[in-house]
């Protein structure tokens, strides 16, 4: 097939699957899906064999934009940043230099400044990262070699013992980050939440306080903007006072709920004192629906993003440290995510964004009312914000729950998140579907509530 017959095959999959009714999956047990993929037929040079596994693929995965896939924090996506990333493909360079990649850094550059501004950090710098796991990395490194100026080229052998410190219900990658970094995971200490999932700042101030007194350095603090299951903003105000006491580098992890910078209403709500921190990171992917991965992290200092990432003889690519996005970054080729973000920007601008997070605000809020009346369902906690942790009432409920939630995968029905708070298993709803309304919102508890009454368990 010549290319110009492939992409037009391709073009017809994708318009006949947008015509199709959207069903939100084709389920089969991961032993019946290998027999029906024959993954190890051989056919070279077959165009017919390829379509027929990119048939396959489509018809076997979730439908992420129908309204029943409630299991991540992202679902379908913006279809600006669908044709960024369709074009990407297909120009398959690097955005690491201007020259490989010239529209891709500026926009990249542009969009950048667009977060600085919405932020506050009036004298920062950015980058785009392949996500928020290694964007708190970055941030945590950034940190470690200001506290420690010879961390870079001495390594921490036989320096003060750094400590970083993060809520209990901090992301996971908050301890990668301490392993690869040399920080060592014990060294990452968590700190208990309060009521309503936010770190507890008192409990935070005598950690330091401890640490600091058996000769410890306390680093590095991340607040966490919207944590992963509850959805809960740690106190940037009363931690940023902590900062002032014990000159930390202070971290905001909103990858899920830094969305809320979108309206002033929720940033004022959720995000007091956000200017005021020494890095943040948001993944756009997530709330705001960009293709995955769409990522930013943001200094409110200059300079540093480069000289904690630079590193090793590179004349061989790079032209201008200042235009060469790829100078400042961990990488060395760079996928470009910035196209399908500067048309997602453009096409919904600052306002759309706001809306969108307004709306999904008070679709949680009416999910949490639905379920608070409900006989059947119960909240497991009060919402935070965006999140809502619930569950069907039941004796042996873990299990019960568990069970409930595979037979909807199997009925086809609803995908949900399954996650835990202490010891009870919760279902996170996260509510992040354009396709979704009040309507679908109540019909997908409703769908929850009838299979929950054919549940024995
Ligand atoms: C609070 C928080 N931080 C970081 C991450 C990691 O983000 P990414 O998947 O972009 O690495 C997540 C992912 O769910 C998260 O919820």
């Amino acid at each position: 097939m010549q290319q110009q017959d492939v992409l037009q095959k391709i073009a017809q999959i994708l318009s006949d699957l947008a015509a199709e009714p959207k069903k939100l999956l084709n389920y089969q047990t991961p032993d019946e899906l290998k027999n029906t993929l024959a993954l190890d037929r051989e056919n070279p040079q077959s165009w017919t064999a390829l379509f027929s596994w990119i048939e396959k693929y489509l018809h076997y995965s979730a439908k992420t934009e129908h309204s029943n896939f409630a299991n991540r924090m992202w679902s379908g996506a913006n279809l600006p940043s669908v044709a960024g990333e369709i074009i990407t493909a297909l120009n398959n360079t690097s955005s690491c230099t201007f020259e490989s990649a010239p529209v891709a850094t500026l926009m990249e550059k542009y969009m950048l400044e667009q977060m600085l501004r919405i932020v506050g950090f009036e004298n920062g710098e950015g980058q785009m990262t392949t996500g928020s796991s290694n964007a708190n990395m970055i941030a945590m490194m950034a940190a470690r070699n200001q506290a420690l100026a010879s961390a870079k080229t001495q390594g921490l052998f036989n320096q003060q013992p750094l400590y970083a410190l993060t809520s209990a219900d901090a992301h996971y990658s908050l301890d990668k980050a301490a392993n690869i970094l040399g920080i060592g995971t014990e060294r990452l200490i968590k700190i208990p939440t309060l009521e309503h999932g936010e770190m507890d700042t008192a409990a935070l101030n005598d950690a330091i306080e401890k640490i600091q007194q058996t000769g410890g350095l306390v680093f590095f603090v991340c607040a966490t903007l919207g944590t992963t299951v509850r959805g809960a903003y740690d106190n940037i105000e009363q931690i940023l006072a902590l900062k002032h006491k014990h000159h930390f580098w202070l971290h905001g992890d909103g990858a899920w709920g830094g969305a809320a910078m979108m309206s002033s209403e929720l940033k004022a709500k959720y995000l007091p004192g956000l200017d005021k921190l020494d890095s943040f990171t948001m993944d756009f992917h997530k709330m705001l629906g960009s293709n995955l991965m769409c990522n930013f992290l943001l200094f409110s200092h200059q300079n540093l993003l480069s000289c904690t990432c630079k590193g090793g003889e590179n004349g061989y690519i790079f032209r201008d440290d200042a235009l060469d996005l790829g100078v400042a970054s961990l990488q060395c080729g760079r996928r470009v995510d910035s196209l399908k973000w500067f048309l997602d920007w453009k096409f919904y601008t600052q306002q759309g964004f706001a809306d969108r997070v307004e709306q999904y605000h008070q679709l949680a809020n009416i999910a949490e009312d639905f379920i608070n009346n409900s006989i059947e369902l119960e909240m497991v906690v009060k919402r935070s914000s965006f999140n809502v942790c619930f569950r069907f009432k039941a004796s042996n409920a873990n299990a019960f729950n568990q069970a409930l939630r595979k037979q909807l995968l199997i009925d086809e029905q609803a995908l949900l998140a399954l996650a835990h708070i202490k010891e009870t298993l919760v279902f996170r709803l996260l509510i992040s579907n354009v396709n979704l309304n009040k309507t679908r919102l109540i019909e997908l508890l409703e769908c929850v509530i009838k299979t929950g009454k054919t549940i024995n368990v």
